[in-house]
């Protein structure tokens, strides 16, 4: 792998764990002010010291990440859809990676649509975002959309879905957790890192899923709405890091969740 490439993805990777703690907050592309990222300055601004890198699209990076930040930035180069229409698959890329390199990301992300109306142009615009990416050094994470169709969160469709977007090139991909979580990973011969979709019922929960899915071989969390919808965002960044890079069960990790929130 040439330096500038493998050295982007390696400060997404600090520290000796080989994992990754991404903090995404790139929702607002399509969800528009979703719960809790109505201001994203002020979301980001406590849970920064704790992410190892963060995913959001160039316009929030401008307006709401202060330029002496040192943690890495993955770009959300795709878009074009929002919510209020049915199909989210109608996607375009919307950075060139002038401006992502501009804007010193350490990797540029979009979205891929296996399966959806407009799959084509998604892996598409992938081979064309990785021949770019290589030219420049910049690694491509490739995420495995399911948009409204959640039923498509099981093993069989994420597994084709990573391993075609590793297949055309992509140096990363993040999908979401299912049942059979491993079979997603073992077909995938990239780096693969979890999601958090939706926020679930607890805390509990989706520390669960964030140490089920390193248990399978991910080799980190890429999370968003489970971490800034959580009551204490900052505590629960602590307990995901401690399942991340230490290894803690969940037991372990609502022991830190806890002491992280008692006051002091
Ligand atoms: C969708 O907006 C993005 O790909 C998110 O970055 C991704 O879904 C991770 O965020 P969450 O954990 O909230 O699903």
């Amino acid at each position: 792998m040439q330096w500038g490439l493998e050295n982007r993805i390696r400060r997404m990777f600090p520290g000796t764990s080989g994992h990754t703690v991404m903090l995404a907050v790139d929702h607002g592309y399509f969800m528009g002010p979703t719960h809790r990222l109505e201001n994203v300055g002020k979301t980001l601004e406590p849970l920064l010291p704790y992410a190892d890198a963060i995913a959001l699209t160039r316009g929030i990076l401008r307006s709401s990440v202060p330029p002496a930040t040192t943690v890495p930035v993955i770009l959300r180069v795709s878009g074009g859809a929002t919510i209020l229409k049915e199909d989210l698959s109608h996607e375009a890329l919307t950075a060139s990676m002038d401006d992502a390199a501009r804007l010193n990301a350490s990797a540029v992300a979009l979205s891929v649509f296996a399966g959806a109306p407009h799959e084509h142009e998604s892996l598409v615009n992938l081979s064309k975002l990785v021949d770019e990416g290589e030219a420049r050094g910049l690694p491509v994470l490739a995420i495995t959309a399911v948009g409204k169709e959640l039923e498509k969160r099981d093993a069989r469709y994420l597994a084709l879905a990573c391993r075609v977007s590793a297949e055309i090139g992509a140096h990363l991909v993040k999908t979401y957790y299912c049942d059979g979580f491993s079979r997603v990973v073992d077909g995938c011969p990239v780096p693969l890192v979890v999601a958090g979709g939706p926020r679930l019922d607890s805390d509990a929960a989706a520390l669960t899923l964030a140490h089920r899915a390193i248990e399978a071989g991910a080799v980190g969390i890429d999370m968003g709405r489970n971490i800034w919808q959580s009551e204490t965002p900052v505590a629960m960044l602590k307990a995901l890091r401690a399942i991340v890079h230490e290894k803690a069960t969940v037991a372990e990790a609502l022991d830190v969740l806890a002491a992280a929130r008692a006051p002091r």
